[in-house]
């Protein structure tokens, strides 16, 4: 089903647009109905992306007085390097389907809000393109490809793009389609590419079935990787790697054992396992597992609040998805721009008026967890 925005994206930021959740308010008008099925569900009946949701709302901040703040910034050191927000562009495949500008718009936005976008193996301009847009630090999400060799080609071209870090994404070697997505008949466009791959032999051409085969395990898990992959890919690069989708304390136990630079806690935006615990509800049994090591955090970010949770749960760090791709729709670079200094702000309220000047002064007890 071909996809019709019904209005195209603004060129300035309207004088209704007053926090970072107006973006996924405005999104349906300026995305059709099937690409927005599409990018707002996910996978199967779309539990796992209403718990992230429902988890946040278990939580409230509570408000300190009479702290002097003044003082205040946003400031960290992630995996020591400093950065002077702790909000990231989370890798998002095909961002053609919000705006034509893609990621390149995110790349821009993130420089101009000195934020890191994390470009996705399935981003629809290369990631040579996406460095070149970025200017500033540029990680590179690394999707294992059937075939070391091609694993290995896109690495080697993160690594001569100049991209900072590799966030390996382990949680979706198989995704089952949205129901919702497919009763509104989304089917990706075919001028939306992965650009990255586009020189790569098709996968479904890797991976013919024998009779009595299981398409899951026999096709699609066929060349899925497993931890001596991982174990290979850390003796393949100088570059920290990260690891993507990680709930379960004992994956993060090996992860950390193993060498990892960080882990960032997700359940892909609900878009792996449906059914999956909401990745708020995961993050503070993998902080317990992990110790001091590094974690970066997402799934349902929607505002400055929702932030300062995930930091006081566990994170240092977050990551913004779909929200990524709504200001990309409402008004290309500039609405990812705005959406990330809206995001940026929010925080800063609301750890000013929970009496935090600095990250650090974050931690559980400045939550309140609502009744059951
Ligand atoms: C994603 N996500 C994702 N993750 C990844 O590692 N590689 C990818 O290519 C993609 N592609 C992708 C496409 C779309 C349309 C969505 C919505 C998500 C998952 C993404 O990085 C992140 O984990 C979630 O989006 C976080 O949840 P929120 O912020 O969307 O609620």
């Amino acid at each position: 089903m071909t996809s019709t925005p019904l209005q195209s994206a603004l060129t300035s930021i309207p004088i209704d647009l007053v926090c970072a959740l107006d973006y996924e308010r405005l999104a349906p008008q300026f995305m059709a109905p099937p690409t927005l099925a599409y990018i707002a569900g996910g996978s199967g009946s779309g539990s796992s992306s209403a718990a992230n949701r429902a988890a946040f709302a278990r939580w409230s901040v509570l408000p300190r007085i009479l702290r002097d703040v003044s003082h205040g910034h946003t400031r960290l050191k992630l995996a020591g390097v400093p950065v002077s927000h702790p909000i990231l562009l989370a890798p998002v495949a095909f961002q053609a389907l919000a705006h034509p500008g893609a990621d390149i718009d995110s790349a821009r936005a993130a420089a101009a809000v000195d934020a890191t976008i994390i470009s996705s193996t399935l981003s629809s301009f290369t990631v040579e393109q996406i460095a070149r847009a970025a200017g500033g630090p540029h990680w590179f999400q690394l999707y294992f490809q059937p075939r070391r060799e091609a694993t290995m080609r896109l690495l080697r071209r993160a690594e001569a793009a100049g991209c900072s870090a590799i966030v390996a994404t382990f949680d979706a070697v198989i995704q089952a389609p949205g129901h919702a997505a497919l009763r509104a008949g989304f089917r990706l466009p075919p001028s939306c590419v992965a650009a990255n791959l586009a020189s790569e032999p098709a996968a479904s051409a890797l991976s013919a079935l024998a009779d009595g085969d299981s398409r899951i395990f026999q096709g699609a898990m066929r060349g899925a990787p497993t931890w001596d992959d991982l174990a290979w890919l850390l003796t393949q690069t100088r570059l920290p790697v990260w690891v993507k989708g990680v709930l379960h304390p004992d994956d993060a136990r090996q992860l950390a054992a193993m060498g990892v630079a960080g882990i960032v806690v997700s359940n892909h935006g609900g878009r792996g396992l449906d059914g999956a615990p909401a990745s708020l509800d995961a993050l503070p049994q993998v902080r317990a597992a992990v110790g001091s090591l590094p974690l970066l955090f997402d799934g349902g970010i929607r505002s400055g609040s929702d932030i300062f949770k995930a930091l006081a749960l566990g994170a240092d760090a977050v990551l913004v998805g779909r929200l990524q791709l709504y200001a990309l729709a409402v008004a290309g670079a500039l609405g990812v721009a705005h959406m990330l200094q809206c995001l940026r702000e929010e925080l800063e309220l609301c750890m000013a008026l929970a009496g935090c000047a600095t990250l650090d002064q974050i931690d559980r007890a400045t939550l309140w967890r609502q009744p059951a």
